[in-house]
């Protein structure tokens, strides 16, 4: 039988999964999966978490932890996510895991023995006061290509060029900001150059690769490949199997896309028979395909089947359906402001295929696509809830209520019947092909266009007036409908889930052959499960929290939260005790404009001498509280350590009413 080897993107265990993610790879692998399993297809899907590289190590250290810590935390939050989305993975690994570390090294020895790994000694930044040598995407600065300052060592994500440190233009430190010189060091460098040659056949033969796939690939190809440092200074990361060398570790690209076969080998042992991985790995007749971000390309169009030709013994990827990205309301995607919808949010808020339905029908299969709330409330709320969901409850609801809960046996079948029920048959294999070229949105669409039918199907019969006036074709008519509630289920379900389980359920079936559809599954008799509505449609004001998040980093505050403070410098004119609290001072205070009185627990740390005259920082916003008897208007600011308070003073003469800032 054919087999199909599905990957996605093996992610960044550096934080969350955002809809770009989703859109970019694992949503469509998740669609093309379910889908040929239903075709009867032996397929997998493999992925899970890329946990090396400077990514990680750069976010780990901003964030005060071990890498190994950091990336617990994230595989398990992702892993999560996926999951609550439907995203269906038959193994979901990490690359941190011994044996991945094992085949990774494995590669590198084989490659480095057959002479397609070479040892260099080359120049390579250096900050001086972080003083270590810097990996690629630790430097910073203006691309050499497109003039963008902020491109990254390794590849500059406006003009999406491959790049080294040295090319930028005012190269910077990424954790300091210094500027680093070169100094010479040792690495082990992927003689890509080697299989020019041998790639650019095999490209020419990818006739059926997407354009854009293929074109990426062509124009590296036509610059020339060149050796490519495959280690790194850093303690993180899979060490360099050679004696002398332990200090450095493999290039996150180098380990990586290898995780797709180590995730496979650890997929096959659970399924306790050691040898099943080889099937997908080196079986000639079976298909690879990895769905992967546009920004992967290289890697997996060059760099990864180099890897795999110099290896030798596996097959190479058949196909490498890249999407393009996703933006958010026009603008790009952006971790670090918080400009992203999170799938594990969106789950808390809304049903997990509202989301896929989405992105299904503005998947950047050929160009960038933009999420927009506006335009997935009315979809959803007109696609989803008053079309197909409308369909389903009407029909259940209509058989539960006048039918007795079960699925009435039809009469005879008029034309418009057979007509119906041949159309669903048609529109599946359409979508069916459609999924087969990776245009996952015209599937749906075509999915829509089915539901589309049924509802007109259902107006123009009108049951409802049947029931009374011709209750034998009434029933009829509620047989060819719930058989459409059962063929669009079915047709939905690679996109939509969740929904079709519901759907299962509520008609006691179980979909098992995409071919199903249109053939008349139920024959009457069949009593239903318990019928409740699918769907609720999204009301405006749940729209408008979730616009309001966005770009709102939680527990960060903005500017306008430290204005509204109103930070001001007064200045101490006189200090008295209040009777009976023998840890406060009642201040007065000097603002410019105005006087006020201030309570502060002082008295331990300084006497009344020391205070008045003194300028002080003080919040004018605050509501004004009553401390033992006495109204404070405010509040001074101080700072505690190791047992003693120290009040923050300007370090220069300034007017009392001054805005702090
Ligand atoms: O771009 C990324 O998110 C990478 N972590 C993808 C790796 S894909 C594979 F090669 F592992
Ligand atoms: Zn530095």
């Amino acid at each position: 039988m054919e087999k199909v080897l599905v990957t996605s993107a093996l992610i960044y265990a550096n934080g969350k999964v955002h809809v770009g993610h989703l859109a970019g790879a694992y949503l469509p692998a998740d669609i093309y999966t379910r889908y040929l399993r239903l075709r009867g297809v032996d397929v997998i899907h493999i992925s899970g978490t890329d946990e090396h590289g400077v990514p990680i190590t750069l976010a780990a250290e901003k964030a005060g932890v071990s890498p190994g810590e950091y990336v617990d935390r994230y595989y398990q939050i992702i892993k999560e996510t996926f999951d609550r989305l439907g995203i269906l993975f038959d193994h979901f690994s990490r690359t941190s895991r011994p044996l991945h570390h094992k085949l990774a090294q494995d590669f590198f020895l084989k490659l480095y023995e057959k002479g397609f790994i070479e040892k260099k000694k080359t120049c390579q930044f250096y900050c001086p006061s972080c003083k270590r040598f810097l990996p690629d995407r630790y430097v910073e600065g203006e691309c050499p290509y497109c003039g963008y300052e902020e491109a990254r060592g390794d590849q500059c994500e406006r003009c999406g060029r491959w790049l080294e440190p040295e090319l930028l233009k005012n190269p910077r430190c990424k954790v300091c900001g210094s500027a680093p010189h070169l100094r010479e060091t040792e690495h082990f460098y992927f003689m890509l150059n080697k299989f020019q040659q041998r790639l650019e056949e095999w490209i020419d033969k990818n006739t059926h690769w997407k354009e854009n796939v293929r074109n990426s690939a062509r124009g590296w190809l036509k610059e020339g490949l060149r050796p490519r440092a495959i280690t790194r200074d850093l303690s993180w990361g899979v060490p360099v199997p050679l004696d002398g060398y332990e200090n450095k570790v493999l290039y996150v690209w180098f380990d990586a896309p290898i995780g797709y076969i180590s995730a496979t080998i650890e997929w096959a042992r659970e399924k306790g028979d050691e040898n099943l991985w080889k099937e997908y790995w080196k079986d000639e007749n079976t298909k690879l395909i990895h769905f992967i971000g546009k920004d992967n390309i290289v890697f997996h169009t060059i760099f990864w089947p180099a890897m795999l030709m110099g290896y030798g013994d596996f097959i190479l990827p058949y196909d490498v359906p890249a999407n393009d990205f996703l933006n958010l309301e026009g603008e790009k995607i952006s971790t670090s402001r918080n400009w992203a919808v999170w799938g594990d949010e969106f789950v808390e808020e809304f049903h997990p295929d509202y989301l896929r339905f989405y992105l299904t029908l503005i998947l950047p299969e050929d160009r960038d696509g933009d999420y927009r709330w506006d335009e997935l409330q009315e979809r959803v709320n007109q696609e989803l809830v008053n079309s197909y969901g409308n369909f389903v409850n009407r029909t259940l609801s209509f058989i539960k209520k006048y039918m007795g809960g079960r699925i009435p046996e039809p009469g005879t079948f008029t034309a418009d019947d057979q007509e119906a029920m041949e159309k669903m048959k048609e529109y599946a294999e359409n979508a069916g092909k459609e999924i087969e070229k990776f245009s996952f949105r015209k599937a749906l669409r075509t999915f829509l266009e089915a539901s589309l039918l049924a509802n007109r199907y259902f107006d123009y019969q009108a049951p409802w007036r049947l029931r009374k006036e011709n209750p034998e074709r009434c029933k009829t008519v509620l047989n060819v409908c719930a058989n459409m509630v059962y063929d669009l289920a079915l047709m939905s379900s690679p996109f939509i889930p969740f929904s079709s389980r519901r759907v299962e359920e509520m008609l006691g079936v179980k979909f098992e052959r995409w071919e199903g559809v249109g053939r008349r599954n139920l024959k009457g008799g069949e009593t239903l499960g318990e019928v409740r509505v699918l769907y609720s449609k999204i009301e405006d004001e749940r729209i408008k929290i979730q616009k309001e998040k966005l770009g709102k980093e939680e527990g960060m505050v903005k500017i306008e939260d430290i204005e509204k403070l109103g930070l001001k410098i007064g200045k101490i004119e006189k200090v008295e005790r209040i009777e009976g609290a023998d840890k406060l001072y009642k201040l007065l205070v000097d603002l410019g404009n105005e006087k006020r009185t201030l309570v502060a627990g002082l008295r331990p740390y300084y006497s009344e001498e020391e205070l008045e005259g003194k300028l002080i920082v003080v919040v004018t916003r605050l509501e004004p509280a009553r401390i033992r008897g006495v109204e404070s208007q405010g509040m001074l600011l101080a700072a505690e350590s190791d047992g003693t308070v120290a009040i923050l003073v300007p370090e220069k003469n300034v007017k009392p009413g001054a805005k702090v800032k």
